[in-house]
């Protein structure tokens, strides 16, 4: 460890000590922070005692809503539900559906189910459910007629914009973006799926993409304040 740490140290003096080696740690550094950045987590809801309700008991393996409150969640996080087909997995945007136990009444638009089919009992299986839209949005369990949600089985989360979806969750793809007018800030931007606000997260997609067209877009960005 000590000697991995003399390494760095004396390989990164060297670089400093360069001139013409500057702008390239400096480009180095910009990368490695926009790397480090790219980072999701899974959750695996419950710990390892999983997304169980103990009929015998009457009980949810775990206090899910204390789980949760543990946690902190982004746009391109997953759960991940170690679960059997005793539980179900609804995921809902809509608090009323949450509050009621049950998915009858829901609508297709903001309620989900994430193993339905699955008619046998007691088949284990992992749902992972891909966090894609920011706020607040909720699951439960609406088997045993909804006694297992009314017993714990059901939590609440907000999810955090972080460094925003990754394109392979960017999902059902967005209408044709459609460049707004340069430097026509009073416009407000269109809305996206994720809900977030759309230039300047574009603008951080395309940072993570090529440090080239980072500098780029702070030379333009730079230009463009000074013209004012
Ligand atoms: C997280 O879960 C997703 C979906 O199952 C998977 O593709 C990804 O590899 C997992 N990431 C990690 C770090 O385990
Ligand atoms: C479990 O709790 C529900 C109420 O939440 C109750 O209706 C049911 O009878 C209980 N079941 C057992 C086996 O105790
Ligand atoms: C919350 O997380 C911290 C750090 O991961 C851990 O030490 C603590 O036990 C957790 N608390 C609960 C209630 O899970
Ligand atoms: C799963 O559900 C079935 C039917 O209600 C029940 O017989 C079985 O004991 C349950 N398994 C567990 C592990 O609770
Ligand atoms: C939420 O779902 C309930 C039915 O569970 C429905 O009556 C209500 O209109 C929904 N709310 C919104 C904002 O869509």
């Amino acid at each position: 460890m000590i000697n991995q740490i003399g390494r760095v140290h004396s390989n990164s003096t060297g670089l400093m000590a360069s001139d013409t080696k500057l702008n390239l740690t400096v480009i180095a550094l910009l990368i490695t922070t926009v790397a480090a950045a790219t980072g999701y987590t899974n959750h695996t809801v419950g710990g390892d005692a999983g997304w169980f309700f103990d009929s015998n008991t009457n009980k949810s393996a775990v206090d899910y809503s204390s789980w949760a409150a543990n946690q902190t969640f982004n746009l391109g996080d997953y759960l991940v539900f170690r679960t059997s087909t005793n539980q179900t997995v609804i995921q809902t945007y809509n608090e009323t559906t949450y509050q009621s136990c049950t998915m009858d009444d829901a609508s297709d638009t903001d309620t989900f189910q994430y193993n339905g089919g699955n008619t046998d009992f007691d088949q284990l299986l992992t749902i992972t459910v891909p966090l894609t839209i920011e706020g607040t949005n909720y699951y439960f369990s609406d088997a045993d007629d909804g006694v297992q949600c009314q017993r714990g089985m059901a939590f609440e989360i907000l999810v955090n914009h972080g460094i925003g979806l990754p394109p392979s969750l960017n999902q059902p793809p967005p209408p044709p973006y459609v460049e707004p007018p340069a430097a026509d800030s009073a416009q407000s931007p269109p809305v996206t799926i994720s809900g977030v606000s759309p230039s300047l997260n574009n603008g951080a997609v395309e940072v993570g993409a090529d440090a080239g067209v980072m500098l780029c877009s702070l030379l333009f960005a730079v230009a463009g304040m000074l013209m004012f």
